[in-house]
């Protein structure tokens, strides 16, 4: 089990994050904020690359800063910007990136081409990385953090550069993952957490104010999101002033406005919505 404990943490006099709590146990976790809010920062101090200024995080009870080596032993990390050589082809880089952790040699080759089956680069495995795309190269990313077996498994950002067919098969492979591990996926795109069983954290003004299932923060918007079909461009103008406008789309020819409104508009067509986890996000950094 991870618990942060009350941790801060400041670059110089700007403080970054402010008396964060969180306990985490197997089970996928979406840190989903805008931004600049301190997803990164927060992973970084999970990982030990950052200490905090105050509080602490512990591993199964004990100070991370003080297990070292046999902490980071068991985490996988893929940093938001990671460096790979490009002439070296993935199963290159994944054997260096071993050594460099001290992961046994045995078994090693046989390690590295199932970590790139689960990622879909079995066929690439022996390509020189520098012909890869953007979603190629994070793939890599993400076996490269797949290597050690972790019980702690920290990604900041994995979907940036993945068209949506790599998304959708990278959502699958998270929830395998996080059977039988922590998983903790920093994200600002709501899509990659509206779907996962586990909880999304969300990061605000320093503070971590959500700590729920995606289902759980969507029913808090129940009853206050509608949608619209607009026949005018004064009707879309009066509307746009009064109320929230969560997303605008065409639909047959006509208008639809979206929008969060604590109590109903009271307008003839007006229509009473599910909300999802995009409209709660749009609500809540508005
Ligand atoms: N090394 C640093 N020195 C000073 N300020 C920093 C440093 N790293 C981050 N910051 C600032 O701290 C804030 C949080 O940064 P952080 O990278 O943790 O946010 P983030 O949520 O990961 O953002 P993004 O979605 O852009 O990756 C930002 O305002 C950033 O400019
Ligand atoms: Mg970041």
């Amino acid at each position: 089990m991870l618990t942060i404990s009350e941790v801060s943490k400041s670059y110089g006099k700007k403080r970054v994050l402010d008396d964060i709590s969180i306990e985490l146990e197997n089970g996928l976790y979406g840190l989903l904020a805008p931004n600049g809010a301190g997803k990164t920062t927060l992973l970084k101090l999970i990982v030990t690359l950052l200490s905090p200024d105050r509080g602490e995080i512990l591993w199964n009870g004990a100070p991370v800063q003080k297990l070292g080596a046999s902490y980071r032993e068991i985490i996988g990390y893929l940093p938001q910007q990671f460096g790979y050589y490009k002439y070296n082809t993935p199963v290159q880089y994944l054997d260096y990136l071993a050594a460099l952790k001290g992961l046994p040699r045995e078994g090693l080759k046989e390690k590295i081409f199932s970590v790139l089956d689960t990622v879909g680069l079995s066929d690439v495995a022996q390509v020189k990385m520098r012909k890869f795309s953007g979603g190629m190269i994070q793939r890599v990313g993400i076996a490269q953090a797949l290597m050690g077996d972790s019980r702690l498994l920290i990604l900041d950002e994995p979907t940036a550069g993945l068209d949506p067919k790599e998304r959708a098969r990278f959502r699958n492979l998270i929830a395998e993952m996080s059977k039988n591990r922590i998983v903790i996926l920093s994200t600002h795109i709501v899509s990659d957490v509206e779907s996962v069983s586990g909880r999304v954290l969300m990061l605000k003004d320093r503070k971590l104010v959500r700590n729920q299932s995606a289902s759980a923060l969507c029913s808090e918007l129940e009853g206050k999101v509608f949608e619209i079909r607009v026949k005018t461009d004064d009707q879309a103008a009066a509307l746009k002033k009064e109320h929230f406008i969560l997303s605008e789309r065409n639909e047959a020819g006509s208008m639809i406005l979206r929008y969060y409104s604590e109590q109903p508009a009271g307008l003839e067509g007006e229509r009473l919505c599910p909300p999802n986890l995009e409209d709660l996000f749009l609500v809540m950094y508005r």
